[in-house]
């Protein structure tokens, strides 16, 4: 067997990447804790708590551990209901912590990345009708111009959206997500009141900070055809559209296209300064015309991968290649703001991250511009609709003590932050079961 090592370039990002309302704990004014409430809303009834309480200081454990394992950056977001918790009212205490957090980022030598909206949104503005309500555009540009008015000093990364689309998406179509709602033309409304967002809050953005570096994360999930079948192309081409393009598309020409919502939006053109990519995983796509609760599909994993506890991902790392291929026809420099797997074993995660981390290495060698990876997550955190029962942390929550323990993954993803590569040694170590696929003869 040869022996090989993939380097990265130099200054490559390497972090992980978090959200408020999973990790801060009683993040009580957000429409999140509400829907919490519930009866129904969250797997097993679970509810945030706690969460990682990083609200109470836990943060800087957390960071400490992060950047011990070598991590150079970390990707956290701002809760926009502790910054502004009243439509007339600023929290600058609020503005303090957070200003805290980042500088706590800067003096453990780590880039910041920030998102200023990670699916949370204040009770007052959801009472507003949220983002249904055009006034939605109007607010959030207001508020990053605050929030990145107080964190400039300590970071110029920003994220003004997370998933956008997947957030319209489940909040008002699937009802997944608060508000619950199923309405194709509230979801049509809503993609297009963030597009709107997006392109102010860019603006003021770059306004306070002319250099800030301003993007969103944009989730993209592989649509294949299940078979070679016209319909079930068509399927997966309209799901790839909807999903993964849309969004970034309306940036890039100041057009949005969406179901029962097309939309000139030409403020948007040309806002993005890079492209974030939430990668997970890759499913198939048949056309079935009588599912009309699953969009006229049957949407299902290749049984040819392995997929995570409880079905929820199939480890398909050519999908990322694939996803950042994608990418690379923005002709964007691109950061990978999300990777990971939930696994509470870590049994899998390793293989996970060492075959998607060899599909980063060989887009580089394509010449794709990407600038960094954040491994989705650092400590287990608020799995949204499915509660605790997720576990995608680089390090194990006791969700009662809140105690924290590594597991076997830490110390890989450290190995290779540190050495800036893989090398053949790092994969026998954790995962020999690779050395065949990734160093073949
Ligand atoms: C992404 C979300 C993130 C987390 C991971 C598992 O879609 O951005 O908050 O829930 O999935």
């Amino acid at each position: 067997m040869p022996r090989a090592t993939f380097h990265f370039p130099r200054g490559f990002l390497w972090g992980t990447a978090t959200s408020s309302h999973q990790v801060e704990g009683y993040n009580r004014n957000n429409q999140w804790w509400a829907w919490e409430g519930q009866p129904g809303k969250i797997l097993n009834g679970d509810r945030s708590g706690a969460a990682c309480d990083w609200w109470g200081g836990r943060w800087r454990e957390d960071f400490d551990r992060a950047a011990e394992s070598a991590q150079n950056a970390h990707r956290f977001s701002i809760e926009w209901s502790r910054v502004q918790p009243l439509p007339d009212r600023w929290d600058e205490t609020a503005l303090d912590r957070y200003r805290e957090m980042a500088r706590g980022l800067n003096d453990r030598n780590m880039t910041a990345l920030i998102t200023l909206h990670h699916f949370s949104d204040p009770l007052w503005l959801a009472e507003q009708g949220g983002w249904e309500n055009e006034r939605a555009a109007e607010l959030f540009p207001v508020y990053a111009r605050k929030t990145v008015e107080a964190l400039k000093e300590y970071c110029n990364l920003w994220v003004t959206l997370n998933e956008p689309s997947l957030y319209a998406i489940l909040s008002y179509l699937m009802g997944d997500f608060p508000p619950g709602k199923k309405d194709l033309k509230s979801t049509a409304r809503v993609m297009a009141n963030l597009v709107r967002a997006h392109a102010a809050a860019y603006q003021a953005i770059k306004e306070v900070q002319p250099v800030a570096r301003v993007g969103i994360a944009q989730h993209y999930r592989g649509f294949r055809p299940a078979t070679r079948s016209p319909f079930d192309r068509l399927a997966a081409r309209l799901f790839h559209n909807y999903l993964n393009d849309a969004f970034p598309r309306a940036l890039q020409t100041g057009r949005l296209r969406f179901p029962s919502g097309n939309a000139n939006i030409p403020q948007a053109k040309g806002t993005q300064d890079y492209l974030g990519l939430n990668y997970y995983t890759e499913e198939l796509v048949a056309f079935k015309p009588g599912r009309t609760a699953d969009l006229f599909t049957r949407r299902f994993y290749d049984p040819a991968y392995e997929v995570s506890q409880g079905g929820f991902i199939a480890n398909v790392p050519q999908g990322l290649f694939r996803a950042l291929e994608w990418c690379h026809g923005y002709n964007l420099p691109i950061v990978i703001t999300e990777n990971g797997v939930n696994d509470s074993q870590d049994g899998l995660r390793p293989r996970y991250l060492v075959e998607h981390l060899h599909q980063v290495w060989r887009a580089l060698n394509n010449n794709y511009p990407i600038k960094g990876y954040f491994h989705w997550t650092l400590v287990d955190n608020f799995e949204w609709e499915r509660g605790w029962s997720q576990r995608f942390g680089l390090w194990e929550l006791d969700v009662e003590t809140l105690a924290r323990r590594k597991r076997p993954s830490a110390d890989l993803y450290a190995e290779i932050c540190r050495a800036n590569s893989i090398s053949t040694e790092i994969v026998e170590r954790y995962t020999p079961e690779l050395l065949a696929k990734l160093f073949p003869d």
